[in-house]
C-alpha cells in the first residue's frame, strides 16, 4: 500500500478541566495542529472548518479534548458551589475557546463525560477481564491527588513523600480495587520497544522507559471504590461492579480509542503519533500500550514526550503564580499576531528532551530575525520590485526564469526541491522545527540572490536595454516562485499570514492538490507570466526590543 494513502491520526493529552488553559496545554495542542496541517499540506487534504464528533473521517485526523472524571473536579466544583458536570462543562468550554483562539484546526474535541466515550470504556474493560488480565485485590499506596496518581512505597520515599509535580504531601491510602496484570506485559513491551526504536521518543525518554521496564512491572489498580460519599460517585462504573468506578487514568487513556471506535472512523486506528509532556510519559509509554495489547489493538507508531516550558527561567507553579495563561498568550497574539506567537512556540519550544524557557527578550529577537527581517521583509522587497518595474504582474513564467538566470549557487529548481524534501523528511520524523527550517533557508537564499544579482541596479539599465529587462524579469520571477513555495512550507506554523502571502501572489492553492504537485516548477501551479503580485500589507512590523512584555487584560 502507498504509505501516503494510509490515514494519519495524531492525538494530544486530554486536559484536566479543573485547570485553566495555559501555555503548556496550548503548546502540545499547537504541535499537533502544525503537524496535522503539515500532513494535510503534503496530501492536499482540506483543513476542517470546526471540530465535530461526527465529522467525516478525513485521512488526516487530529484529536484533542478534556479529561473530566478526576476527583479534583469534584473538589473544585464544591469549592465553586456547583456540580462536577456543570464545572466540567464550563471549563471544557474554556479549553475549546482557547484552542479556537490559538487557531487550532482539530477534527474533533472529545470529553470523557460524553456518552460516546462513557459507553465504550466498560466494553474495553470487559475485554480485559475476558483475557484474564483483571483481578480483585486491595491496594495500599501513596496518592498524589494533583496528578491523580498512585506511587509505590519506593517511589514515594524517593521524592520525600511529596508530589514531584506540585510539592504537596502524598496521602497514604488502602482500598479495595480491581488490578490490571501489567506485570504480564513487561516482556512484550520490552520486545516492542527494542524492535521499534521510534515507538517512544525522544531517545532520552525511550531509554528511561526501557530501563524501568527491564526492572519488571507491578500490577496496577484500575478502579477506585464508590461509597455513600458523593465525591466517590463521579466517574464511569466498572462493568458488573457498581461499587467500583474506573480509575480516572484508565478512563482517560481510552479516549484515544473511543473517539475513533465507530464504523466511520475505525480505519484511522492506530495513531501515527501521540504527543504529551514528560509528566505523563509512564502512563502513555507503558500502561497505555499494555492496555492495548490486552484488548488486542494495534499499538501507536510513536509516543512523543516533550519537555517543559519554563517562564523566565523558573518552573511555572501555582505558588509562584507565574503560569503563562491563555490571557497572556492572547496579549502576545494581539501585539505581534497569532502566527508570530505560534512561530515562537513551535520553533523555540521544548519539543525535544530539554526544557525551554519563555523569555520576552528572546521572543522579540526571534520575531525580528525570522519574521520581520525574514519572510516579511523578503516578500515585501520582491512584491515592491514587481510592482515598481512590472506594474505588479509577474513578467515571466517561473519555469522559464529558472532556465534563464544561471547564477552560481542559485539553482532554483534544485533549491526548492531540496527544501520540500528536507521539510517532509523532518516532519515524518516528528521534527517540527526541522520541518520549518528549510523554508527559512529558502527565504535566506532569496535574500542572498537579490544581493548577488542586484535587481535594483539591473532595473536602471532595463528601460533602454532589452537584455537587462529580460534579466530583471528572470530574477524577480525566481524570487517570487521561491517565496511561493516558502509560504506553502511555512503555512502549517503560520496559516493566516502565509495565506495572506499566497493571496497577494494570486496563488491560493486549490483544494485536493498534494504539496509535491503544488511545488512543481513544470506543473500547472508554478507562477505564470501575467500573475498579479500585490505589494500587500506589511506582514510583520519590526518590534522594539526595549518594549516591555505585553500584559494580559
Ligand atoms: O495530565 N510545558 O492533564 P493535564 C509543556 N488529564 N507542556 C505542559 C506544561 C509545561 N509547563 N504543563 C502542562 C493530564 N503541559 C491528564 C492527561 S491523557 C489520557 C490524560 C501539557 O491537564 C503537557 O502536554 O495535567 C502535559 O503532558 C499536559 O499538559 C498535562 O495536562
Ligand atoms: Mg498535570
Amino acid at each position: 500500500m502507498n504509505p501516503a494513502q494510509r490515514p494519519w491520526y495524531v492525538t494530544t493529552p486530554i486536559y484536566y478541566v479543573n485547570d485553566r488553559p495555559h501555555i503548556g496545554h496550548c503548546f502540545t495542542t499547537l504541535v499537533a495542529d502544525a503537524a496535522a496541517r503539515f500532513e494535510r499540506l503534503l496530501r492536499g487534504v482540506a483543513t476542517p472548518a470546526a471540530p465535530s464528533p461526527t465529522a467525516a473521517p478525513a485521512p488526516v485526523f487530529f484529536l484533542t479534548g478534556t479529561d473530566e472524571h478526576a476527583d479534583k473536579v469534584v473538589t473544585s466544583a464544591e469549592a465553586h458551589q456547583t456540580t462536577p458536570q456543570a464545572w466540567a462543562d464550563r471549563n471544557a468550554a474554556e479549553f475549546a475557546k482557547a484552542f479556537a483562539a490559538m487557531g487550532f484546526a482539530n477534527d474533533d474535541f472529545i470529553r470523557t463525560t460524553e456518552a460516546r466515550h462513557k459507553e465504550k470504556v466498560p466494553r474495553y474493560i470487559e475485554k480485559m477481564v475476558a483475557r484474564g488480565d483483571v483481578y480483585r485485590g486491595e491496594y495500599t499506596g501513596w496518592y498524589d491527588a494533583g496528578q491523580e496518581e498512585y506511587l509505590t512505597e519506593t517511589a514515594a520515599k524517593e521524592q520525600g513523600f511529596k508530589s514531584a509535580v506540585s510539592g504537596k504531601p502524598l496521602e497514604k491510602r488502602t482500598e479495595p480495587c480491581w488490578f490490571f496484570r501489567l506485570s504480564k506485559f513487561a516482556e512484550p513491551l520490552q520486545r516492542h520497544l527494542e524492535a521499534n526504536p521510534r515507538f517512544v521518543q525522544p531517545d532520552a525518554r525511550r531509554a528511561e522507559v526501557l530501563g524501568r521496564i527491564k526492572l519488571g512491572l507491578n500490577d496496577v489498580p484500575i478502579s477506585r471504590p464508590v461509597t455513600d460519599d458523593p465525591a466517590t460517585q463521579w466517574g464511569v462504573r466498572m462493568p458488573g461492579d457498581p461499587a467500583s468506578r474506573v480509575y480516572v487514568w484508565i478512563d482517560a487513556l481510552f479516549n484515544y480509542l473511543t473517539a475513533v471506535d465507530t464504523p466511520e472512523r475505525r480505519h484511522l486506528w492506530p495513531p501515527a503519533v501521540q504527543l504529551l509532556g514528560k509528566d505523563i510519559l509512564w502512563f502513555h509509554a507503558v500502561i497505555w500500550p499494555a492496555l492495548l495489547l490486552s484488548i488486542g489493538e494495534e499499538l501507536p507508531g510513536t509516543i512523543w514526550s516533550h519537555g517543559w516550558w519554563l517562564s523566565e527561567g523558573r518552573k511555572m507553579s501555582k505558588s509562584l503564580g507565574n503560569f503563562i495563561a491563555i490571557e497572556q498568550l492572547d496579549a502576545y497574539a494581539r501585539r505581534y499576531s497569532l502566527d508570530a506567537l505560534r512561530w515562537y512556540l513551535l520553533t523555540q519550544g521544548p519539543l525535544g528532551a530539554n526544557d525551554a524557557d519563555f523569555v520576552h527578550a528572546k521572543f522579540v529577537e526571534v520575531f525580528n530575525a525570522d519574521l520581520a527581517n525574514g519572510i516579511g521583509n523578503c516578500t515585501s522587497r520582491v512584491g515592491n520590485m514587481i510592482g515598481k518595474y512590472f506594474e505588479g504582474k509577474l513578467p515571466l513564467d517561473a519555469a522559464a526564469a529558472a532556465k534563464e538566470s544561471r547564477v552560481p549557487g542559485y539553482d532554483w529548481p534544485a533549491l526548492v526541491a531540496a527544501a520540500v524534501a528536507k521539510a517532509a523528511a523532518a516532519h515524518a520524523a516528528h521534527d517540527l522545527p526541522g520541518a520549518l527550517a528549510p523554508a527559512g533557508e529558502l527565504v535566506k537564499a532569496v535574500d542572498g540572490y537579490i544581493n548577488v544579482t542586484q535587481p535594483f541596479k539591473v532595473a536602471k539599465l532595463a528601460p533602454t536595454d532589452p537584455a537587462k529587462r529580460a534579466e530583471l524579469a528572470a530574477i524577480l520571477a525566481n524570487c517570487a516562485e521561491a517565496l511561493r513555495v516558502a509560504a506553502l512550507l511555512l503555512s502549517p506554523a503560520m496559516p493566516s499570514k502565509m495565506a495572506q502571502v499566497l493571496r497577494e501572489w494570486s496563488s491560493t492553492p486549490p483544494a485536493g492538490v498534494p504539496l509535491a504537485e503544488l511545488a512543481r516548477l513544470d506543473g500547472p501551479h508554478s507562477l505564470r507570466a501575467g500573475t498579479a503580485i500585490a505589494k500587500g500589507e506589511i506582514l510583520f512590523l519590526r518590534a522594539d526590543p526595549a518594549e516591555a512584555a505585553p500584559s494580559a487584560g
